[in-house]
């Protein structure tokens, strides 16, 4: 690839990433911005959860309804509509006359982040060369975190004016970026081949790959997309059903393991450990940074250590800290080592999510479904994340208070050992392997841990050639 190919890769990647940034920021912004809207409204505790978890329930709509959809309106267009109802759904939170539209235009964001949770990884997957799919996809991620520490700063920002509804408004600017980026955004290549398009796929191919590639990756597609042309109904194929059902679990291993008890109720920990309050505010931020600085630093990992080398130093360091954690809260009384043991924790949780389950979850779930229905299939994984994260969501504090800190930790801890199992069985090495061979290799029945391997060499091992 030329230097003018990877900087038009790399652009096209970094809009579609903003989707990203939307993501991240407008799940975070609300931890901020409830304290002022409570203020105003004077809502009452079930008022305030709504409000929060609006979002939540909106992107599992979103995420769940909008698959078929992507597969037949293209990835391009379902990410330009949805950074519109980004800007909708922020323009009526923002400029809500009461919690009720409140309400409204959280469930509008949210439809518009359960979108944008599939449609800009898989665009991203289909545009990527091979062997730089891992890094291009997780840009995605890196911008849900750099958008949640965006949503922190600027919560901070606007805290001394009590501004809420300034906070919320920001979420425009990277909605219209996203719109008019979109705009001049080629399709993806593989979506247009799947419709026939050959030579406007021809035509975009040439701008981000080398000559020598275009014409077998073409190839490659149509072989593929032929091949598959019989029914693929997702419901009756049982290659199909298989990879669905090991892209669900591994889409809800990244919520069940507890990530966002920290994302979104880091102060609450903090205090619980004995902070203040505005050091327990403080130190949240510190979570936000370790999460972006640790996504950063896996970015080149997951193309050369690979995805389950990754899951598995990942998982197994979310379990260890989540261990120290359940141990930090069973001291009697909060101390000076319980606070250092419960912030150390927690900042090694969130680099051992970040260098794994954050980024590659999506590389995965945007590689493991054949090009005829990955649209829906991916969105069905991530509705079922977002049902997970609600359910992790609502049910956290009540654990707290059923079975106590500690032992609501060790659960996670125990879900993350669960999860290290399920990676080892199920979870395919796919780093350097073309969409098309993972495809090849789902209808050849091979194992779903086998999905990334060459052919030849596989086969090769069990005698068949
Ligand atoms: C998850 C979000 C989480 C974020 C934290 C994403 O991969 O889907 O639920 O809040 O990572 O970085």
């Amino acid at each position: 690839m030329d230097t003018r190919q990877k900087t038009t890769l790399y652009l096209i990647s970094s809009v579609a990433a903003l989707a990203g940034i939307l993501f991240g920021f407008d799940t975070g912004v609300i931890s901020g911005a409830i304290l002022f809207i409570n203020k105003d409204f004077h809502l009452t505790h079930v008022q305030t959860e709504l409000v929060i978890s609006s979002v939540l329930l909106g992107a599992l709509v979103g995420a769940g309804f909008s698959g078929r959809l992507c597969d037949y309106l293209g990835r391009k267009r379902i990410i330009i509509i949805t950074a519109l109802i980004f800007i909708v759904g922020t323009l009526i939170s923002a400029y809500t006359p009461n919690h009720i539209f409140l309400i409204i235009g959280r469930i509008i964001l949210g439809v518009a982040i359960g979108v944008a949770s599939f449609a800009a990884p898989l665009y991203l997957a289909e545009l990527a060369p091979r062997n730089k799919r891992g890094f291009l996809v997780s840009l995605n991620q890196l911008a849900i975190t750099l958008g949640i520490l965006l949503s922190y700063l600027i919560d901070y920002y606007y805290s001394f004016e009590q501004a809420w509804r300034m906070m919320l408004l920001f979420g425009v600017l990277p909605s219209v970026l996203l719109l008019v980026g979109m705009i001049f955004l080629p399709e993806s290549p593989r979506f247009l081949l799947l419709k026939g398009h050959i030579d406007k796929a021809r035509n975009i191919l040439k701008k981000i790959r080398p000559a020598f590639e275009v014409e077998f990756e073409i190839k490659a597609v149509l072989e593929t997309r032929n091949a598959s042309a019989s029914d693929l109904s997702i419901f009756t194929n049982s290659h199909m059903l298989k990879v669905l059902a090991i892209g669900i679990v591994l889409a809800m291993l990244q919520q069940v393991t507890g990530i966002n008890t920290i994302i979104y109720y880091a102060p609450t920990i903090f205090k619980m450990a004995g902070f203040d309050t505005s050091s327990a505010i403080l130190v949240t931020s510190f979570v936000g940074i370790t999460n972006v600085i640790f996504t950063l630093v896996a970015l080149p990992l997951i193309d050369k250590l690979g995805r389950r080398t990754l899951l598995f130093i990942g998982l197994i360091g979310m379990m260890l800290s989540l261990l120290s954690l359940g141990h930090a809260f069973n001291a009697t009384e909060p101390s000076l080592s319980v606070r250092y043991i419960t912030l150390i924790s927690m900042t090694l949780y969130i680099a051992c999510f970040a260098i794994s389950l954050g980024p590659i979850v999506f590389v995965v779930l945007s590689e493991i479904f054949p090009l005829k229905i990955r649209g829906l299939a991916m969105s069905l994984a991530m509705s079922a994340n977002w049902a997970m994260n609600m359910l992790v969501a609502m049910t956290f504090l009540s654990f707290i208070h059923a079975i106590g800190t500690s032992n609501t930790f060790y659960l996670y801890a125990f879900i993350s050992l669960a999860g290290i199992f399920f990676v080892y069985h199920y979870i395919p090495e796919t780093k350097n392997c073309s969409l098309e061979l993972i495809e090849k290799n789902l209808f050849s029945g091979e194992k779903s841990k086998h999905l990334g391997k060459p052919i030849t060499t596989h086969k090769e091992a069990k005698g068949v050639i």
